[in-house]
């Protein structure tokens, strides 16, 4: 009996749906070397993909001799393990947006969440960074805010539910943020006592003093982008309260393992509001304030900084070049008191850059430090060389031999357009130099319409097949 046309195309179809479902699941083994921690050492390269595919998959699944993915990560004595995003940028709908966009800006958001649950569950991670962009711009409501914040929460990183009923709970009862009176308990005080910026030995945002990981959550640390607290010609009180109230500090530092030889923190820093004309001048002294505190920690250690703005470098080291941009008559439209305000820019000036450098990275001489950024979306790598008897520090594609220096990752974008990326930021402890060494590799995926078409592919499968076994086509 020959087979009927239609169940022939019903088993191609399986076919193809179970591929493409097999790939979106275990993309990361097609790339093993570059999605996997870097002291994960059983990675031969193999020359041959379909090996290196089978080989990859079955470390993954069958054998657990890689300590690191069953550690529960309640301390960091030689390991730091961060999965690092750079620039989400969710969409929102509006009114009058079609049907079409709004599927499409849902699908969006479940492409993102995708990556983010194969990679950790591949990874185990310790930290999880957002570089900056949560969302695509900093012009919306606070309805559309809450909006977006409950989608980054539930269907992007899918935060537990104990972490993520404080925030539901708020913008429930809360229909907009009660800016005012944020700005007035800040402004009241002293400026040095705006915030409590440090912190110590954080695993877990949910337990007693942070001290324990609980689950296999990692910890989430966000860090503000020109579209989430805006630059400092757009930043008001409204952006930063918002903020501040759902995603936390904008600028703050994780002190680890102090006092030991692999002491390290992590610092989170918002670039955007170091550099004015701004409209809220105040916004730049708190961001300046926070980095004074920082460097009178005199911290004896590492440090990884993370923030949204790359450092200043000439003109093709990376895609995007120095560029500043003030609003004037013609691009302010209604908004007239922002005239002679910062409008956008593509790094930190040159001056702004070294003064930061030389209060994050004074002891960049006996302790190795890496920076992640975002906001380019191409990614780039760059170093940063001290010259030691002007404190002056030069950007370049090679490492200084002889004087210390800082390698600045700008993390390719997260986006589908992209290719939906994800960076793996591995810090480990070599003894017997008594230092960390930091590596970074970024682990692509596929423009979203690869996961769209797997999703679509499924569906018809489903109904044909079903049809086919019904109807006994
Ligand atoms: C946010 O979501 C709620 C509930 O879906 C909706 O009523 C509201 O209009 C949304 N806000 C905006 C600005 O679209
Ligand atoms: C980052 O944002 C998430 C979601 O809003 C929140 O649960 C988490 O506590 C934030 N992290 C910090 C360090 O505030």
């Amino acid at each position: 009996m020959s087979l009927s046309f239609i169940r022939k195309f019903t088993y191609l179809l399986l076919f193809v749906t179970l591929s493409l479902n097999i790939y979106i699941f275990t993309y990361p083994s097609l790339n093993p070397k570059q999605c996997s921690w870097h002291s994960k050492a059983s990675y031969k390269s193999d020359t041959n993909i379909i090996s290196t595919y089978l080989n990859d998959l079955y470390n993954v699944f069958f054998t657990t001799e890689d300590p690191i993915a069953a550690e529960d990560f309640t301390t960091h004595e030689d390991s730091i393990r961060m999965l690092a995003f750079g620039d989400p940028q969710i969409k929102g709908n509006w009114p009058s947006t079609p049907m079409l966009k709004r599927l499409d800006t849902y699908g969006n958001d479940h492409y993102l969440g995708h990556i983010y649950r194969v990679m950790q569950n591949r990874l185990n991670p310790s930290h999880v960074a957002v570089l900056g962009d949560l969302f695509s711009s900093q012009w919306i409501g606070d309805s559309e805010f809450f909006n977006r914040t409950r989608r980054y929460i539930s269907r992007l990183y899918n935060l537990p539910e104990e972490q993520q009923a404080p925030l539901l709970n708020y913008m429930k009862e809360n229909e907009r943020v009660d800016w005012a009176s944020h700005a007035h308990e800040l402004k009241s005080k002293d400026l040095k006592d705006w915030d409590d910026w440090g912190f110590e030995e954080v695993y877990d945002w949910t337990t007693e003093n942070f001290a324990k990981r609980l689950s296999k959550v990692p910890l989430l640390l966000n860090v503000s982008g020109n579209h989430d607290i805006g630059y400092s010609g757009d930043a008001t009180w409204q952006h930063m309260t918002r903020y501040h109230k759902l995603f936390g500090k904008d600028n703050f530092w994780i002190e680890y393992n102090k006092g030991t030889p692999s002491a390290f923190r992590i610092v989170v820093l918002n670039t955007l509001l170091l550099e004015g004309p701004a409209l809220q001048p105040e916004f730049l002294d708190y961001t300046w304030e926070f980095l004074y505190k920082l460097f009178e920690q005199r911290f004896d250690g590492s440090t990884i900084l993370l923030t949204h703005v790359p450092f200043y470098k000439e003109e093709g080291l990376c895609v995007d070049g120095p560029f500043h941009d003030y609003y004037n008559e013609k691009n302010v439209r209604s908004e007239h008191y922002k005239v002679g305000k910062l409008r956008a820019q593509n790094h930190l000036n040159e001056e702004v850059s070294m003064r930061v450098l030389n209060l994050i990275f004074d002891k960049a001489d006996k302790y190795p430090g890496v920076i992640l950024t975002g906001h380019d979306h191409e990614g780039c790598e760059t170093w940063y060389n001290l010259n030691e008897t002007d404190f002056s520090w030069t950007a370049s594609k090679t490492k200084s031999r002889d004087a210390p220096s800082v390698k600045e990752i700008t993390v390719r974008a997260m986006m589908g357009e992209y290719g939906g990326n994800t960076g793996l930021l591995t810090g480990d402890f070599n003894k017997s130099r008594g230092q960390w060494d930091f590596t970074f590799t970024l682990c692509p995926f596929a423009i979203q319409h690869v996961w769209w078409v797997t999703k679509i592919v499924s569906i018809i499968t489903v109904f044909l097949t079903s049809a086919v076994v019904v109807f006994d086509l």
